[in-house]
């Protein structure tokens, strides 16, 4: 079940220059939306049951209903760091259509009351931040941006801030310090940004997904939208696949669609001869499902319910070639490196995770160092200042649950190539590069 909403026309040639997008409705949304009063444009978010595509899942509508009254400088944050592994969404949306991402943004700061606007892009995107840049320019000049936006009481400005490549960036109060000129380091919350964020200033911070999704609700009004998808997973989910995959790409789904579906009938499924071992759902942060786990709806609730999530929304396939250990090495690894540092768990937690897989592959560890490894994810997870490092102890923790004999294999194998121990027993997994 794949509809399209945000990809309906994402390879019309030339939809980034306002003169096609506006050929294809654009900025009608926001014209609507500005004959409606800020309330009712709410409402609509309210209604659409929207939530936000960045990882959280939280309503958007919600959020921004929380920023306060009265006339102090109000923000809106798009948050277009995509950072997390596996995610390559956003930018195929910045890229092919940047017009709907401001026309989503405008909309959005005149339902939240927020005068000031910031993209706050990722580095690495400079193809992406320099289309955004020649959008905004055209939106200002064509009136859509800036003073009295269309003749109405709607005031706001738009900058294109480029990061410079921090996984932490994307949490969203390390992006606000970011923003500020600041070291990119989690605050502790609360207070949430929606009281105090940008200049302490309220602050609504949304996905790129989530804002571009913004204008197609105004279209079909919230309830409409909110018929699409599941009960509690509405609308449609831009999914990045990607791993052992013949055909990895994004493609926009129906929430509620079998994973199955998404991997193998867009995806083209595991190479000729392979099969799929384990699957994140949601980006490297989330816990691994395995093959039984492919009929699963992929929506909000259900993946949580079977123990991970949805996240960004970035399936990662691993097959049967790959030996879990470099998968769960490689991720540590990653989140070692990123870790801020600010927090005791998750700076000595990644870097403790790292030397003890290490150990794993030069034949020191022992089964008990499994124990050990999974107490420390154990530890880490709910103790830190931001989930950086329950993004890297959810998903290692899974994979060293769910695939204890494999790892005590390696652990058995690699000590007798170092000499420590006796010949493992036959590999009841035959992994390429492991046990053979
Ligand atoms: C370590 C870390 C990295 C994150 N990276 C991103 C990111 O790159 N993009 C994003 O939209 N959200 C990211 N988030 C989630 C944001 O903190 C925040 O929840 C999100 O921007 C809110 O937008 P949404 O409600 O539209 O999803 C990250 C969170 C954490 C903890």
């Amino acid at each position: 079940m794949s509809q399209h909403i945000l990809f309906d026309d994402i390879d019309e040639p030339g939809l980034a220059t306002l003169q096609v997008y506006e050929r294809r409705g654009g900025y009608s949304s926001l014209r609507r939306a500005l004959q409606m009063s800020r309330e009712e444009v709410l409402q609509n978010l309210l209604d659409s049951g929207l939530r936000g595509r960045g990882g959280a899942g939280f309503a958007m509508g919600r959020k921004a209903s929380f920023l306060p009254k009265g006339t102090m400088d109000k923000y809106l944050v798009c948050n277009a760091d995509e950072s997390e592994p596996g995610t390559f969404k956003d930018r195929e949306l910045m890229q092919k259509s940047p017009h709907m991402l401001i026309e989503g943004m405008v909309i959005a700061a005149y339902a939240a009351d927020a005068n000031r606007s910031f993209i706050y892009i990722r580095g690495e995107y400079e193809l992406q931040a320099d289309i955004l840049e020649a959008a905004i320019a055209q939106a200002r000049e064509a009136g859509y941006l800036g003073e009295r936006i269309l003749g109405s009481e709607l005031s706001l400005s738009l900058v294109l801030h480029r990061g410079a490549g921090a996984y932490i960036c994307g949490e969203e109060t390390g992006l606000l310090d970011s923003l500020e000129g600041k070291r990119g380091n989690p605050r502790l919350k609360p207070p949430f940004p929606a009281n105090q964020g940008l200049y302490q200033g309220p602050t609504l911070i949304n996905n790129v997904e989530t804002l571009a999704t913004v204008p197609h609700i105004i279209r079909m009004g919230g309830e409409n939208y909110a018929k699409i998808g599941t009960e509690s997973s509405t609308g449609t989910k831009l999914v990045s696949v990607s791993g052992n995959v013949q055909s990895p790409g994004n493609f926009e789904i129906t929430l509620g669609t079998p994973a199955r579906e998404i991997i193998y009938d867009l995806a083209g499924g595991p190479f000729p001869g392979r099969e799929i071992r384990f699957w994140f759902p949601g980006g490297s942060s989330s816990p691994v499902l395995l093959p039984e786990d492919l009929d699963l709806a992929y929506d909000f609730n259900t993946l949580a319910q079977a123990g991970s999530m949805l996240g960004s929304g970035a399936i990662i396939v691993v097959d049967d070639s790959v030996p879990v250990i470099d998968v769960a090495l490689k991720l540590a690894k990653f989140y070692k490196h990123e870790s801020c540092g600010k927090c005791t768990p998750c700076r000595e937690g990644t870097n403790w995770t790292v030397k003890m897989l290490e150990r794993l592959e030069t034949g020191e560890a022992t089964p008990m160092d499994l124990d050990i490894i999974a107490s420390v994810q154990q530890q880490i997870m709910g103790n830190c200042l931001c989930v950086l490092g329950d993004a890297m102890a959810m998903p290692l923790g899974s994979m060293v649950a769910r695939f204890r004999g494999e790892f005590e294999q390696h652990i058995e194998e690699a000590r007798f190539r170092a000499g420590l121990g006796a010949p493992p027993e036959p590999s009841e997994v035959e992994i390429a590069g492991v046990g053979n």
